[in-house]
């Protein structure tokens, strides 16, 4: 049985399917690098997405980051990202999901994060951003980060393309 996008998250429809593509990542601590990235977004006909993201390295192919959860919409325009990660991490991200004007074409989300949680043996986060923009079939997006005793900066950034 196939069910019908909840009304609640009918914003997010834009997001459904798989994405891949290509991305850019530094940081002040560490080396610039580019990664391969796959994204699924589904549902079951409750009010949030399943999320899931999985990369690896342009260079040889090796896995880099990853991570799971769920993208929700508890009130129209408010958007709350509650996603885990294999370093020890957790993070709830709140901000909105809208059309860049109304009735407009892209889709913008803006989120930072309210709460983040770590493990003993993960690396230091304070605090991170996201901004999404989709426009039909292409996604981009940027990561910014507090973390290993530095302030707000970018991370990350990638373009890509719904391939399902
Ligand atoms: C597309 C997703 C991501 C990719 C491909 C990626 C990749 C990388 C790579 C290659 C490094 C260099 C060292 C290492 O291999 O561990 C790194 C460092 C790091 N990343 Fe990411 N990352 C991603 C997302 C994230 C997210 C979502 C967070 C935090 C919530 C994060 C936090 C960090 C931290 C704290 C470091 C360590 C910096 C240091 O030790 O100096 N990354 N990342």
């Amino acid at each position: 049985m196939t069910a019908e996008l909840h009304p609640d998250i009918a914003v997010l429809e834009p997001l459904l399917g798989t994405w891949s593509g290509t991305g850019t990542g530094e940081y002040p601590t560490i080396d610039t690098f580019g990664y391969d990235e796959t994204v699924t977004f589904a549902h079951v006909g409750k009010p949030f997405l399943a999320y899931a993201q999985r990369t690896s390295s342009t260079d040889d192919g090796r896995p880099l980051h990853a991570e799971t959860g769920y993208w929700r919409i508890p009130q129209p325009s408010l958007a709350e990202l509650i996603l885990a990660h294999p370093t020890g991490l957790t993070e709830v991200l709140e901000g909105f999901a809208a059309p860049n004007m109304p009735g407009g074409d892209t889709l913008i989300v803006d989120v930072r994060s309210s709460s983040i949680s770590r493990s003993a043996s993960a690396k230091e986060v304070v605090a991170s951003e996201r901004t999404f923009e989709i426009t039909g079939d292409t996604m981009r997006y940027t990561m910014r980060m507090a973390a290993v005793g530095q302030p707000l900066q970018h991370h990350l950034s990638a373009t890509l393309t719904r391939t399902a």
